[in-house]
């Protein structure tokens, strides 16, 4: 049995009226976002990592300056979702405690290892074309801040998901030795690509609620499939393989079928012990402290600027 308020509060999701940080909520739902947005903005800022990776060794200026701003916005849209999720009533600090401490977690992606330059490619293409299928929706979703924040973040994403197919059309229009290159990164990154969309649905303990909520717009299944539907087409484009035997068009379905996913290296990537998630966590802890001097010196600034007002 709902309670009145919190069946008034259904109705107007229902009703398709956003949800602003001061409005009534259920508990339930201010912590559910929190938690959404928080590891979405956790793996926006790990997720400069592998790419960072590959900066200072880009091919070209040109490579290097793309590359650059492209870092630079998935730091932006970090600190752009831990506003959103300050609205719900945590602290930046809380939310950086918990990443620091292991204890929420970031997309499942960001714990693999950049070998090539074609990685960046691939990176580009899969991860942020996943990325923007997964985030299109939630433009609509029932939380103001949020929903406003992912305009602009898909906006760059599309950016970002063009320089990277752009950088797997060159390679593959390349000599045989890059067409390799490109190919061997499909391979690693194809299956990966396909996690971030999460366990199936029948494994998914938040779906229905928060589908209920439309804090999700979409389970984790259908965007997946949508997302394989979309991607297959630009894999026979570049003439390169999707790494997958099993692959097959589906004519009744009008979708592709696909392989089963790994979900034993899924389930122990998001548990931390995927190939690169120490040394992620490790860059993070250590980025924090070499920041420690630069924190104290701020609330130094900011308490003498005080003292001075109070004079
Ligand atoms: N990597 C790490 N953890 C994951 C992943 C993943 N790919 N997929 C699911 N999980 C976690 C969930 O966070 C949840 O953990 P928790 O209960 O400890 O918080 C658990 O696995 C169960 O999964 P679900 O019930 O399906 O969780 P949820 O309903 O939150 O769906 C999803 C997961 C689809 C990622 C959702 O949170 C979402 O849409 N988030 C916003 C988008 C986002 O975070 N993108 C990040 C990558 S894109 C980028 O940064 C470029």
């Amino acid at each position: 049995e709902m309670d009145p308020q919190e069946r008034a509060f259904q109705e107007r999701i229902d009703a398709g009226i956003k949800i602003e940080p001061k409005d009534w909520m259920p508990e339930g739902y201010r912590k559910t976002l929190i938690r959404q947005i928080s590891q979405h903005a956790h793996s926006e800022i790990v997720g400069q990592l592998p790419e960072g990776n590959w900066i200072t060794r880009a091919p070209t200026l040109e490579r290097k300056a793309i590359l650059l701003a492209k870092v630079q916005d998935e730091a932006g849209h970090g600190l752009y979702l831990y506003c959103a999720a300050e609205t719900l009533g945590v602290s930046r600090d809380q939310l950086t405690e918990q990443l620091l401490s292991g204890k929420a977690k970031y997309s499942s992606i960001f714990n693999y290892p950049t070998l090539t330059w074609a990685d960046i490619g691939a990176i580009g293409w899969l991860v942020d074309g996943a990325a923007i299928m997964n985030q299109v929706p939630l433009q609509r979703c029932s939380f103001g801040p949020y929903s406003r924040a992912m305009i602009r973040v898909c906006k760059e994403e599309s950016f970002h998901q063009r320089q990277g197919y752009d950088i797997m059309m060159k390679l593959c229009q390349g000599t045989p030795e890059q067409k390799a290159m490109a190919q061997d990164a499909l391979n690693r990154w194809w299956w990966p690509s396909l996690m971030m969309f999460g366990p199936s649905d029948a494994e998914s303990v938040h779906s229905a609620q928060s589908m209920a909520w439309k804090i999700k717009l979409n389970s984790n299944d259908e965007l997946r499939q949508k997302f394989v539907d979309q991607t297959v087409p630009q894999a026979e484009y570049l003439g390169l393989t999707v790494p997958d035997p099993d692959l097959k068009w589906n004519e009744d379905k009008g979708g592709y079928d696909y392989g089963e996913i790994d979900w034993a290296e899924f389930f122990e990537v998001i548990k931390g012990n995927g190939p690169c998630n120490r040394e992620r966590m490790a860059a993070r802890v250590k980025a924090h402290e070499d920041g420690a001097w630069f924190r104290e010196g701020l609330m130094a600034h900011a308490e003498k600027q005080a003292e001075r007002r109070r004079n």
